[in-house]
């Protein structure tokens, strides 16, 4: 006459417990078409957190191979598996940003789906921060007893080990592998300093340890760092290009924009640019001033255009027709900087003919400004 209760029904009862409690640790795990290493991934937490109140966010950024659909899948049968999709965006850190931010665990650990860090660590990692022993607890490839294995190849590691140097100018802390992906902290210190976080990028770690007010305390277990089975590597010839705006914006973010400084530093190639187009129409080839200024001026916006599309405005990149859309407006928005530009400096020079090279450059100051601020938000909007 009794009901099976989840009390008295065994499989239920386990499944309410695991859900009863509050995670204690949350792991986070960034995917990006890594459908075949979600299951064993899983099962190879199971195994290493048994004894934890644990749950694990996949963050998928809406990956074509049905990432997201495997871990909803397994989330049906195991409350510890929770999916948390994004879709139009992409980007590592920003991704794991929100995996923590989307679990009130008190411990969280982060860690990539592809198997490549060896999870055998992580009650290692969590113990360090139980004991109080340290502010983040970091999987370290080279300490004592860590590494990269064969797969890694010479020029990887080189790259690798100059990324690390790299990373010492802007940290208060030394640690030996501020590159690595795999890690644990208490989500109190993640919230102080997350309105700090670029986000930029992969360097997740990086970013949090050199946004921190007070230095962090830092310690590092040694792994292996296994070959990749199963998908591929996602990190293209842009990382190193993101890894110096992440630098940047950590050393001057704070006063200019990291983007504003890249806008500039193209205006300022497209000025050498434009004086070369004109060099070579007006003295090599003799073409009348006028036309040849008309046409250095189109190919210096050009150029401009170009290069601000590939590296400034890298993430909301223009293609095929929408480039020459892009264009189009960027041509008309440098036309209105040029006004802005020489009323600036002819207002200036009205006042002090002396001053005419400060009112030169605060011309070009304002005309930067104003192509910056306009093609920000009309060239280069967010989708
Ligand atoms: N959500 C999301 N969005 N996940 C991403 C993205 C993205 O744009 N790009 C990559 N990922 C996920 C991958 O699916 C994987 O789980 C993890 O982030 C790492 O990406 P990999 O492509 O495997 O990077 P890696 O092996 O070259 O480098 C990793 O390991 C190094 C050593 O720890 C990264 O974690 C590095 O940051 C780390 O230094
Ligand atoms: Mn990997």
């Amino acid at each position: 006459m009794t009901e099976p209760t989840a009390l008295h029904d065994p499989i239920a009862a386990e499944a309410h417990a695991a859900t009863a409690r509050p995670a204690a640790v949350a792991v986070v795990v960034p995917t990006f078409n890594e459908a075949p290493n979600i299951g064993p991934l899983v099962d190879r937490l199971e195994r290493v957190l048994a004894g934890r109140q644990w749950e694990v966010v996949f963050v998928d950024d809406d990956s074509a191979d049905g990432t997201a659909a495997v871990v909803q899948a397994l989330a049906r049968d195991n409350p510890r598996v929770r999916c948390l999709l994004r879709l139009d965006r992409r980007g590592l850190s920003r991704a794991v940003i929100e995996g923590i931010l989307s679990t009130s665990a008190p411990l969280v650990a982060v860690m990539d789906a592809d198997l490549q860090h060896d999870e055998a660590i992580l009650p290692r990692l969590l113990e360090v921060l139980d004991a109080g022993q340290a502010d983040v607890a970091v999987g370290s490839r080279y300490t004592e007893g860590g590494g990269v294995g064969a797969g890694f190849g010479a020029q990887r590691e080189a790259m690798s080990r100059f990324a690390t140097w790299l990373a010492g100018t802007v940290l208060r802390v030394r640690l030996r592998d501020p590159m690595s992906g795999f890690f644990a902290l208490r989500r109190d210190l993640f919230d102080g300093v997350m309105r700090r976080l670029s986000g930029e990028g992969y360097k997740i770690l990086l970013d949090i340890l050199a946004s921190a007010r007070e230095p962090l305390r830092v310690t590092e277990v040694p792994y292996q760092f296994r070959p990749r089975v199963a998908g591929e590597s996602k990190l293209d010839s842009a990382v190193a290009w993101e890894y110096a705006l992440l630098l940047i914006d950590k050393r001057i973010g704070r006063w200019v924009p990291v983007r504003f400084v890249m806008f500039a530093l193209v205006g300022a190639s497209g000025v050498l640019v434009h004086l070369a187009v004109l060099w070579a129409l007006f003295r090599g080839m003799g073409e009348k001033f006028a036309a040849a200024q008309t046409i250095a001026t189109l190919v210096a916006m050009t150029s401009n255009y170009a290069l601000n599309n590939v590296f400034t405005y890298r993430d909301r990149r223009h293609r095929g027709l929408g480039w020459v859309w892009g264009l189009l407006t960027f041509y008309a928005i440098c036309g209105l900087g040029v006004i802005a530009n020489v009323g600036v400096a002819s207002a200036l020079f009205d006042r002090s003919n002396e001053a005419w090279l400060l009112a030169a450059l605060a011309g070009a100051l304002v005309g930067t400004v104003w192509n910056y601020g306009a093609s920000r938000v009309v060239t280069w909007r967010r989708a």
